[in-house]
Parts: structure tokens; C-alpha cells; sequence
């Protein structure tokens, strides 16, 4: 059993090892970045919304702007590390504790937009109708970006 022993104590050394590592990063970094990451996917659904309300660009920019979007909603579940919830910092965040509470529901509501975004994508390069494209721009705000803001950020004044 000695083997065993050792495999054991070698893996308890690099958990304390590992620990402190993904401890040290600044929440106050991590605010900022998810904060910023956020405007981006508005930004990008800026492009749709430019499409539709002014007639800037064109329905394949759109279409683009959602293959991004669908493409960063694998990024944000990284973007919540434990210990960086408004509960727990000091700092303006609008990350509820129910983001730690239920963690599963979190990255589901992540890859909805993922799908939803994935979706908006394939309408965009069907149609260049402005109204049809709109539809497709609410119903991704409500079950893409919404469906999760709902139940897991507060929003910030
Ligand atoms: C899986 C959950 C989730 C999804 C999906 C999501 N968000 Fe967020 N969003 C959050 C959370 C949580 C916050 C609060 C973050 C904070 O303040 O630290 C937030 C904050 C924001 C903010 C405010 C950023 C700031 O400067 O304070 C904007 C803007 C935003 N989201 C836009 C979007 C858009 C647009 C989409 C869809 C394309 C989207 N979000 C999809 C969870 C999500």
C-alpha cells in the first residue's frame, strides 16, 4: 500500500499547490473583465440592431455578430469564479449568489445562448428582411442574454 500512499500525498500537494493558485487572481480583474466582456456582447448585438433600426450593414454582418456571440458564450462560466459574487466583494458587481448556488442551471443558461445566438445566426443568413431579423434579435435578447440576467445579475445603477 505504500505506492498508494505516496500517489496520495503526491495529488494532496498538488491540490495545496493548485488552491492558492487559482485563489490569487484579483476579483477586482475578474469584475472588470466580465464587465467588459458583457458590454461586448452588447456591442455585438449592437450590429443587429443597427441592421434593423437604422439599416446600417448588412443582414451577413449581422450574421457574423451572432456566430460571435455564439462563439463568447463558451467564455462566460470561466468569468464567474467562486469568491467574486456581490455577496462576497466589496466591489460593484451585479453577479448574484445564485450564480454559486446553482452552478449546473448557470452554464446551462450559457449554452441557451450559445444556441440561441447559433439560431440568430442561421436567420441572418436566410433572410435580409429587416422585420424578420428583428423578431430573431428580441427572441435572442429574451432567451439568450435575458433568460440568465433574470435570475442571475442585478442590475447596477
Ligand atoms: C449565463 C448568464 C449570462 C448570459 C447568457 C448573459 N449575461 Fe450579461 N451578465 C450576466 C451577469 C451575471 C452580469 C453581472 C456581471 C457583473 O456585474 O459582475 C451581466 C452583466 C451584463 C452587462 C452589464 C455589464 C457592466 O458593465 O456592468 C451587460 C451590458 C450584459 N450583461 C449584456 C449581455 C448581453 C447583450 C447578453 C446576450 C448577448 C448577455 N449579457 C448574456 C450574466 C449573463
Amino acid at each position: 500500500m505504500r505506492c498508494t500512499k505516496s500517489l496520495f500525498t503526491l495529488l494532496a500537494a498538488g491540490l495545496l499547490i493548485a488552491a492558492p493558485l487559482a485563489a490569487q487572481a484579483d476579483p477586482a480583474e475578474i469584475i472588470d473583465e466580465r464587465q467588459e466582456f458583457m458590454k461586448g456582447l452588447g456591442q455585438q448585438l449592437g450590429v443587429a440592431r443597427s441592421y434593423v433600426q437604422d439599416g446600417e450593414g448588412t443582414a451577413a454582418d449581422v450574421a457574423e455578430a451572432a456566430r460571435t456571440i455564439a462563439e463568447r458564450a463558451g467564455e462566460i462560466v470561466a468569468l464567474f469564479p467562486e469568491g467574486t459574487g456581490m455577496h462576497e466583494v466589496d466591489i460593484e458587481t451585479g453577479a448574484r449568489p445564485e450564480i454559486w448556488e446553482d452552478p449546473d442551471d448557470f452554464a446551462a443558461k450559457a449554452e441557451g445562448l450559445s444556441e440561441a445566438a447559433t439560431s440568430f445566426a442561421e436567420l441572418a443568413e436566410s433572410t435580409e428582411d429587416p422585420a424578420e431579423i428583428g423578431a430573431g434579435m428580441a427572441a435572442l435578447g429574451r432567451d439568450g442574454c435575458g433568460a440568465c440576467h433574470r435570475t442571475y445579475r442585478e442590475e447596477l445603477d
